[in-house]
């Protein structure tokens, strides 16, 4: 069987951001049944109702990139307590026009990275506030909230140690079975 696609939505839009460290760590731990692929939201313009009669074509690729996966995950880091405002216009853009939601039921896993020590609980959680909404079945455990992440994945997604490593292994491992659960029973 061919390997799930994973759109992988980093939500900082700094270049060494340390989410999209993270994710590209996960691909590099990824199994054989997922294939990673971090989906960029940098270029996508503020959403407005206004101009979805010609949407800019950032709008557009992104849409056809998420409505071309079987699944996400979001890496995403802690802005003032919640995810940050481009990934939560990413989500609004994805999620539109009425009706036409790119996100509806495919099935995704939520990531969260701080230097902190809580691991940016508070965005992983108001994250899956949205998800509810977007009707996307989000898997539960293991939860994932990367603290101190600054001191745990290097540039380029190489792991600093056996531990975290193991961890995001474990993550990717119930992911896939999540998916597979997911889209089988759908
Ligand atoms: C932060 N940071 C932060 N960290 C945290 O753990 N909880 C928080 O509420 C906040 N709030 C916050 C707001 C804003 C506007 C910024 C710019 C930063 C710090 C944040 O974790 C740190 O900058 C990370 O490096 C951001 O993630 P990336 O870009 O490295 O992935």
């Amino acid at each position: 069987m061919p390997a799930r696609k994973v759109a992988v939505v980093v939500g900082s839009l700094r270049k060494d951001a340390f989410t999209r460290r993270v994710a590209e760590a996960m691909k590099q731990l990824q199994p054989a049944s997922l294939h990673l692929e971090i989906v960029e939201i940098r270029d996508l313009a503020l959403y407005n109702q206004d101009i979805e009669e010609s949407p800019p074509q950032p709008w557009v690729e992104f849409r056809n990139q998420v409505r071309a996966s079987d699944a996400v995950i979001f890496v995403t880091p802690e802005y003032n307590r919640s995810i940050p405002g481009g990934l939560k216009n990413a989500i609004d853009v994805g999620s539109r026009p009425y009706g036409k939601s790119v996100w509806s039921g495919k099935p995704c896993g939520v990531v969260s990275a701080s230097p902190g020590a809580i691991g940016a609980f508070g965005a992983n959680h108001h994250l899956r506030q949205c998800l509810v909404f977007l009707d996307m079945p989000v898997l539960q455990q293991p939860e994932m909230y990367v603290g101190g992440v600054n001191k745990l994945v290097e540039t380029g997604g190489k792991v600093a140690n056996d531990e975290t490593r193991e961890l995001l292994t474990k993550f990717l491992q119930a992911f896939a079975g999540w998916v597979e659960r997911t889209i089988r029973a759908g």
